[in-house]
């Protein structure tokens, strides 16, 4: 099948860009790197580093406890980051967002202190094969302690969620919660989230949406998408690891038990009884990471002033550059959709007998950085019935040079192996 190329330029001055990200300018082997493993993590621009080093330059001093000023500055620094990401993701308010590590994290809140009280024996969850472990394990486990039973859908063969499928099984009745990706990290395919949501909610499921590889590439609006939870890390759009968060109503954060206990997450502690502190604090056992939070403040500044909507346009860009090129490439199977309309920058390939780890090791002596195995996605894998895929992933520093070195790299792979 011809794949169909949309964007004809790329919006965004990725010059400019690539300047703000110090990385970027290092050799590997002696090549410039061309950093192709967004979907893994990214790159952090200098506005967020520096962000982070203010912190531990300037006032750093552990949050919420102090009453001097370095606390003050960095616990206002901190809430102020929490401001920016419910702005952000257009929440109805800075209590509905809840910090944690990462999006691995933020689902095993949610399958802990809501599942664990929500869902019995009995009970149908819904889950896909496009589903990151992050998001399937804490369902399965959870299924396997309460009694309830797992139901899978599956994808038709250019990867998308079979839909038909999807209703069926909510008609088939008792389906008490619904785990979905936004975006499949291991072909790219962007699923029309707020429909199922819709008709999960409309069969009486509870929904989480896993936003790890939407909200760092596209505009996420959870009002306008309706879930009851979404989760998603810092990581992969510009923040520190450590960084991340759960978005969920304040009423349905209300009713929950608290997930981690331990400082900071009560109201009044004494040998009879512990009451929580408010949201969203309820939920930030410990020490929270809170120079990551500052530093996601920092990547949301920057991905606001280039545009959701510009940083999309532009992966497009490079997709609809890159998948007519690899499928000139004979030998080359790409995994996904060929068209541009439901999918991100994310392409996954095999090259006729040559072991995706090998083609990530010849790409690396060419300074190609991209990602070999089976990417969290053991499910999906099963699916397409390979060990694994080599993947390549675009931000808004990639490109079409960086594209081009990608096919050249294949090239060479192929002569080293003779394929
Ligand atoms: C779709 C998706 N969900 C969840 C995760 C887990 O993210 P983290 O490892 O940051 O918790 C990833 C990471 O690759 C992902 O791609």
């Amino acid at each position: 099948m011809a794949v169909s190329v949309r964007a004809a330029a790329t919006p965004l001055d990725v010059g400019r860009i690539r300047a703000d990200f110090p990385i970027l300018s290092r050799k590997v082997h002696g090549k410039p790197v061309a950093y192709l493993d967004n979907a893994a993590t990214s790159q952090k621009p200098r506005q967020v580093i520096d962000a982070m080093s203010r912190v531990f330059e300037d006032h750093n001093a552990n949050i919420h406890r102090g009453v001097y000023e370095f606390s003050e500055t960095t616990t206002a620094e901190f809430e102020g980051a929490r401001e920016k990401v419910a702005r952000f993701l257009n929440a109805a308010s800075a209590r509905e967002i809840v910090f944690v590590r990462n999006a691995t994290e933020g689902v095993n809140l949610v399958a802990y202190s809501w599942g664990r009280d929500n869902i019995k024996a009995g009970d149908r969850i819904v889950s896909t094969v496009l589903e990151h472990h992050s998001n399937f394990v804490p369902w399965q486990q959870l299924a396997k302690d309460v009694g309830a039973e797992i139901v899978m859908i599956d994808i038709d063969d250019d990867g998308r969620l079979r839909r038909d499928q999807f209703t069926a099984a909510l008609k088939g009745g008792r389906v008490k919660f619904v785990a979905i990706t936004y975006t499949s990290n291991g072909l790219g395919v962007v699923l029309p989230a707020k429909e199922l949501v819709a008709e999960a909610k409309a069969a009486g499921a509870t929904v989480l949406v896993d936003a790890a590889q939407a909200v760092p590439h596209q505009k996420v609006d959870v009002r306008d998408l309706g879930a009851d939870f979404l989760v998603f890390s810092g990581h992969k759009m510009l923040a520190p690891p450590g960084s991340g968060a759960v978005w969920a109503p304040e009423a349905t954060f209300e009713r929950m038990r608290p997930f981690l206990y331990g400082g900071d997450m009560i109201m009044k502690v004494s040998v009879e009884k512990t009451t929580w502190n408010e949201l969203p604090w309820k939920f930030e056992a410990g020490t929270s990471s809170y120079v990551d939070a500052i530093g996601l403040g920092a990547a949301v500044d920057y991905l606001e002033a280039v545009g959701m909507d510009k940083i999309h346009e532009h992966e497009l860009f490079l997709t609809g550059y890159v998948l007519p090129r690899l499928e000139d490439v004979p030998g080359v199977t790409i995994y996904g959709p060929k068209t541009l309309d439901d999918r991100v920058g994310v392409v996954s390939f095999n090259v006729e007998g040559v072991h995706p780890h090998d083609v990530a090791q010849i790409f690396d002596r060419e300074g190609v950085c991209v990602r070999a195995g089976h990417h969290c996605n053991q499910l999906l894998m099963a699916k397409l019935d390979v060990p694994a895929t080599t993947r390549a992933s675009f931000y808004l520093y990639n490109t079409t040079e960086e594209c081009d070195r990608l096919i050249g790299a294949i090239q060479a792979a192929k002569k080293v192996f003779g394929v």
